[in-house]
């Protein structure tokens, strides 16, 4: 049959092909949009690496990318603990289903809202607290804001931190650091991994060390990408300076530093939840925008499931555990970072660490305050409240005595008669 068609074909030309004129459009459109969408998926990570028995801290384990990324860490059998902003019936269910689907029992949930620096000391307190110390082989930080053009510059609340910095750099600052005793103190033949995830967007930032949140410039309401991009470029500094303090502590046993790399992760560009508000504008009319473009999106953007292949490089792939120093990966393979000069200038990213270390201690001290005030207002409202009750109480029991003495009176009165 194939022969005889072929026979046909050579004899008679494409008249042969039933409904040729559409095919001959069809196909090569169809050729053409699935190589576009293979390029623009990414490179897939081809390690693999047994987890069981490893922990890993995760966070924005509950959306988007690092949904993704901790559904294959759980698959692979670590032990996760997901860093969520609240415990809520949603999240308990969220793990439940992970539980379920990746036949992995050690997964876990802990509150640890990124937006307060106080409910992470909370977290990596009650980290550290534990006796004997956990062990830690992982920590990936897949959380990140990224807001919408049109928004006014917001804070935090009690704490007063313009979100986007908050979440993706001062908050993930505060955890990493805090946790730094625990880091230090794993096995030396353990290859400890901290995950950062930056952007393309932190070569747009518009980074000023002495007015990281805008207090003194313009805040740019319209191009919001300037404070993001600005707090994943501190982010990835942050990185290059933890990795030379960790590499300077020498370990008691054996006289070396710990076995720890960072590693930065640039994912790519993907259909997330975070991109679908932001290129929505937050916007009901935005949202049909983005909905009438989906085709568009669907072939440039990655999946989250693809945008996730570098960060679970990151955790897999061996070439990382030769050195102990950063490594800037982007579509599974090490790059050098961007050509900033910031990233070479060693002075500037000490200085930037020793910022945000006074910067986290003033906005908890405002956020003590503020809590120390609520309390205190609550108390008095509560004192308030008793006053009045019992106020209300004796003047009822007040009148209901006037009550009673005036049908004493009454039937006083009605006796005389
Ligand atoms: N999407 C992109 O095109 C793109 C491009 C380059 C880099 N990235 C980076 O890749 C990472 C993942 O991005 P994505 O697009 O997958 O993000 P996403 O879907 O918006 O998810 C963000 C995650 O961060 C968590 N999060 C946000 N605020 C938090 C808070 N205050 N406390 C605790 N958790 C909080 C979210 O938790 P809830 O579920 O509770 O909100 C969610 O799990 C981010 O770091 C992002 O900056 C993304």
């Amino acid at each position: 049959m194939p022969v005889n068609f072929l026979g046909a074909l050579l004899a008679e030309g494409t008249s042969v092909i039933p409904n040729y004129d559409v095919l001959k459009i069809a196909i090569p459109a169809v050729v053409g949009v699935g190589t576009l969408k293979y390029y623009f998926s990414g490179a897939r990570n081809t390690w693999e690496r047994k987890l069981h028995g490893k922990v890993i801290l995760i966070t924005g384990g509950t959306s988007g990318m690092g949904a993704a990324v901790a559904s294959d860490l759980a698959q692979r059998g670590a032990q996760l603990v997901l860093l969520v902003r609240e415990m809520t019936p949603w999240v308990i269910e969220y793990i439940e289903d992970l539980r379920e689907s990746s036949k992995n029992a050690l997964i876990y949930a802990e509150a640890c809202d990124l937006q307060s620096m106080y409910s992470v000391r909370k977290f990596a307190t009650k980290w550290l607290d534990n006796q004997p110390p956990r062990r830690l082989d992982m920590v990936v930080c897949c959380a990140g804001l990224a807001l919408p053009p049109g928004h006014v510059r917001d804070a935090t609340p009690l704490e007063g931190v313009e979100p986007q910095y908050a979440v993706n750099y001062l908050a993930h600052y505060h955890l990493l650091t805090l946790l730094t005793p625990a880091l230090k103190i794993q096995p030396p033949d353990r290859d400890v991994r901290i995950v950062l995830t930056t952007c393309v967007a932190s070569v747009m930032g518009d980074f000023d060390m002495s007015d990281v949140q805008f207090n003194k410039r313009p805040y740019p309401s319209m191009r919001p990408w300037r404070v993001f991009g600005a707090a994943k470029l501190q982010l990835a500094l942050f990185g290059y300076e933890l990795q030379r303090r960790i590499n300077a502590y020498e370990r008691k046993d054996n006289n070396q530093s710990p076995n720890l790399r960072v590693i930065i992760v640039d994912p790519g560009l993907m259909r997330t939840p975070s991109f679908q508000r932001f290129a929505s504008l937050g916007s009901l009319w935005g949202l049909l925008l983005y909905l009438i473009l989906w085709p568009i999106w669907w072939l440039l953007l990655k999946a989250p499931i693809s945008g996730a292949q570098s960060t679970l490089h990151a955790t897999m792939s061996p070439e990382f555990e030769e050195k102990k120093e950063v490594y800037y990966v982007s579509e599974c393979t090490v790059r050098p970072p961007p050509s900033l000069p910031i990233f070479k200038d060693v002075e500037a990213q000490k200085k930037l660490f020793d910022v945000t270390e006074e910067i986290i201690k003033e906005a908890e001290q405002r956020g003590a305050v503020a809590r120390k005030r609520a309390e205190v207002e609550k108390k008095v409202d509560e004192v308030r409240r008793q006053q009045k009750e019992r106020k209300e109480k004796e003047e009822k029991e007040k009148s209901e005595n006037k009550d009673d003495e005036k049908k004493e009176e009454k039937k006083e009165d009605e006796k005389k008669d």
